[in-house]
């Protein structure tokens, strides 16, 4: 999906301008305040824990505890739990703005919170949506910049029109930049009302250190026999798309298939509706549900494909990247990030989402010729170390808050 409005990119980003405050980790530097209002890991958590490690001793303030919180302290930051965090827990992102109502009186207490915190540091910075909405007017009250790192496409798939304008408008008035994983975020930001002069694009970054294992020993462990065999990498949820591939596996025998991931927020019944499913298709013995795993870039390393099939648009998606960097094939969804990550699909295939019946005659090409795609996930491999790294992306994080720090 090309821009429909422009929007900043890291090529136009100037230097700072006349910035009297210094790198972080060099002497003085802007005390920022990051925000999340969850305490489990997911790609946007893991993003933001690549993008802290130059501001140690700064503060993160949490909405609630868990694995985040004990990944940023590790990393040096001073991590508060707010005590009205537990307000949020029970409020989907995708409510209508009606359904906050009723806990007025304990948001409003964690936006005091917020405020609090924000007094105490220069730059406020919003890692999720939720955070966002509880920080943007409360940082504003305390007169300090916010940045907004929008994890999220605001679009129609994914979040109802009132609560579009909603994030849109306040971002217009709050945000003193607002950073996107892709171009696909900036447009559906920009469709949604937001201002194009503040978004700056800064594609996620990843580890490029793998660490290979032989793939023939990872299928030993796994009681995989050889054959073919392919990976689904996501939390399980319904927009992952993970159901469509044991839709698209009915129609390959003898193809295997590991679904790596847990559902992290709450998407209980869907979890056990795939497993419903592919024992429904006679697929039990093909498909090994492996759960939450830690060992995601090795696990790739061992299938002869990743499949990435969210249905609705992807605002990025790590595991695409960690798939190309595995130097695996990679067969995703046309839908969000997926196809600029791919370069058009020349280093990947694209499908259309909620289609098995595509899906499948994709695997079946890749089965039927594997060499003839060596070249492009050589190609894949190439693109992700060169446009997809950690470093670069901390880079132009730490170089913007320094940029917004010195503007306030
Ligand atoms: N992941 C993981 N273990 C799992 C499943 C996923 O560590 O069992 C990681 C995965 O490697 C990736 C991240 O979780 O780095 C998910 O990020 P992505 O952007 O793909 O999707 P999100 O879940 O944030 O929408
Ligand atoms: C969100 C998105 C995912 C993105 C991640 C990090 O969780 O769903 O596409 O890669 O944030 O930006």
């Amino acid at each position: 999906m090309s821009g429909v409005l422009p929007v900043e990119t890291l090529a136009d980003r100037g230097p700072l301008d006349g910035a009297r405050v210094a790198s972080p980790g060099h002497g003085t530097h802007p005390r920022v305040l990051f925000v999340s209002h969850t305490g489990t890991m997911s790609g946007a958590e893991l993003v933001l824990r690549d993008a802290v490690r130059p501001w140690a001793g700064s503060t993160a303030l949490l909405f609630e505890d868990g694995a985040f919180a004990g990944a940023l302290r590790d990393l040096g930051l001073k991590v508060r739990l707010a005590r009205s965090g537990a307000a949020l827990t029970g409020l989907r992102r995708d409510a209508s703005p009606l359904r906050a109502l009723p806990m007025l009186g304990r948001l409003g207490g964690l936006a005091l919170e917020v405020a609090r915190a924000a007094r105490a540091c220069d730059v406020v910075y919003a890692n999720s949506q939720k955070a966002f909405l509880l920080a943007s007017l409360p940082a504003r009250l305390v007169g300090r910049p916010l940045i907004w790192h929008l994890h999220d496409i605001l679009d129609g798939a994914h979040f109802g029109r009132a609560q579009r304008l909603v994030q849109a408008r306040l971002a217009n008035l709050c945000a003193a930049r607002v950073v996107v994983p892709s171009q696909a975020a900036a447009d559906a930001f920009l469709r949604a009302g937001g201002r194009p002069s503040l978004v700056t694009v800064v594609p996620n970054g990843l580890d490029l250190d793998r660490d290979p294992r032989p793939a023939a020993a990872l299928r030993a462990e796994l009681g995989l026999p050889a054959g073919p065999l392919i990976g689904v990498f996501s939390r399980l949820a319904p927009w992952k798309g993970q159901d469509v591939v044991l839709e698209a596996l009915a129609e390959l025998p003898g193809v295997r298939c590991i679904v790596v991931g847990a559902p992290l927020f709450g998407e209980d019944a869907y979890a056990a509706h795939l497993r419903d499913r592919a024992a429904a298709r006679g697929l039990s013995d093909r498909v090994l549900f492996l759960g939450q795993r830690g060992d995601v870039p090795a696990l790739m390393q061992a299938v002869d494909a990743v499949v990435h099939p969210s249905v609705d648009p992807e605002p990025f998606g790590r595991t695409l990247v960690e798939a190309m960097l595995a130097g695996v094939p990679v067969i995703a969804t046309d839908a969000g990030a997926s196809a600029e990550i791919l370069d058009g699909g020349a280093v990947g295939t694209l499908v259309p989402p909620r289609r098995p019946d595509r899906l499948a005659a994709a695997l079946a090409e890749l089965f039927d010729a594997p060499d003839a795609f060596v070249a492009r996930t050589r190609r894949a491999r190439e693109r992700a170390i060169a446009r997809y790294g950690a470093a670069e992306m901390q880079r132009a994080l730490a170089d913007l808050i320094l940029r917004v720090a010195a503007r306030a």
